[in-house]
């Protein structure tokens, strides 16, 4: 069990306008920020993120979505931060998410589901990693 997890604000959160209540949900549960950063993926760099999924009906519109807008990368520490941040975040469908779960909350669709969050403390460490070098973790 780890204490990092790894979160995207997604571009429909951050379209929406919903960034800044997001982050503040996410710090009033107490996760301390390690990392942060506004940025864009191209198409190549969300397909490279999402390649686990490359197989999957759903990874062209993944891919589309992903680089479609800006979005909030962010490295987050807690106690069992990545069991944490999936109960705060709720299900992938935000039509089954508990209610007052972030995405029940703020997410639209199953694609268009506000955020992101590590599924695993393996994938924690190589989502970050992925965004943020060892001199922008603090
Ligand atoms: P995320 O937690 O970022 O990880 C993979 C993403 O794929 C997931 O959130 C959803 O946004 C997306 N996804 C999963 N299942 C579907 C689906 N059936 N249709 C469209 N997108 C999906």
């Amino acid at each position: 069990m780890s204490n990092r997890t790894f979160t995207m604000i997604k571009p429909d959160a951050m379209k929406n306008g919903h960034a800044g209540a997001i982050l503040d949900r996410i710090i009033k549960e107490g996760f301390r920020v390690v990392s942060l950063k506004l940025t864009k993926l191209s198409k190549e760099k969300a397909g490279e993120f999402y390649a686990v999924h490359k197989e999957r009906p759903f990874y062209g519109e993944l891919v589309d979505f992903m680089s479609s807008g800006v979005i909030i990368a962010a490295i987050l520490e807690k106690d069992n931060a990545v069991n944490a941040f999936r109960t705060l975040i709720g299900a992938t469908n935000p039509a089954q998410a508990e209610a007052g779960t972030i995405r029940k909350l703020f997410a639209t669709s199953i694609g268009e589901n506000a955020v992101h969050g590590s599924d695993s403390d393996e994938n924690a460490q190589i989502e970050g990693s992925f965004f943020f070098s060892g001199l922008e973790q603090f």
